[in-house]
């Protein structure tokens, strides 16, 4: 399973790029805004450089030609740019297209099978469902995960990958994976808490202590 990064702060990227276990990088343009940042397109450029993988960039356009010069340019920032456009008939009119010239495609917004069928066969690279604000309506974000898995399995010409987005917590990660998700999108504060387990905390303290207890080293004493 892949993991990208759901933020456009450039520091946080880099941070977490370091510990070599991202795959790639999501923004939109909340991200955007939220970050601070004054020039998206330098701000891709940097993400592109920092991380090897992925990093998609959302157009700001509605209108399919507006979008589609938007994604052309995108698309020329850095050869790992996946560009991103909504689930809309000119969205996937766009998507089409550049999927159709090896472009990446992150089609966003999707909140229906049947809308990630769409995204399937406009050749998306991604298709990404927000189960966290399916949840906050009181539907079920996750069973969307396990309907869209469920139905690209059966057809081997869908190449699209399921990028589970708008997580809100650790469990929504693990039930994507249990479900075959390909990717999920993660706030980076949710990937720090992948890390955690109160037992993992207990147990490095005491083996500290005891260690400290037989006085030993494992390495040399360095000669002066
Ligand atoms: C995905 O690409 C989106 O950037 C993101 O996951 C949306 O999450 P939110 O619902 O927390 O805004």
């Amino acid at each position: 399973m892949k993991f990208f990064v759901d933020t456009a702060d450039l520091t946080e990227i880099k941070e977490l790029a370091a510990t070599g276990l991202l795959d790639g990088v999501t923004t939109n343009p909340s991200l955007v805004a939220k970050s601070g940042a004054a020039n998206f397109v330098e701000l891709i450029k940097d993400i592109c450089k920092t991380v090897e993988g992925p990093v998609s960039a959302e157009v700001a356009a509605t209108d399919y030609e507006t979008m589609l010069e938007e994604g052309l340019y995108l698309a020329k920032l850095a050869k790992n740019v996946a560009v991103k456009v909504p689930l809309t008939p000119a969205g996937l009119k766009v998507c089409k297209h550049l999927s159709g010239q090896g472009t990446m495609v992150n089609v966003t917004l999707c909140f229906s099978p049947a809308q990630a069928i769409l995204a399937a066969k406009a050749g998306a690279t991604f298709v990404s469902p927000f189960v966290g604000r399916l949840d906050d309506i009181g539907e079920n974000g996750m069973q969307l995960i396990a309907d869209i898995c469920q139905i690209y399995a059966q057809y081997p010409e869908f190449k699209t990958e399921v990028l589970t987005a708008s997580v809100r917590h650790p469990q929504h990660v693990v039930q994507a994976a249990l479900m075959g998700s390909h990717v999920a999108t993660i706030p980076p504060s949710i990937i720090k808490q992948l890390f955690a387990h109160p037992l993992t905390d207990k147990g490095l303290a005491a083996f500290v202590a005891d260690w400290q207890k037989c006085g030993q080293k494992i390495l040399p004493s360095k000669a002066a």
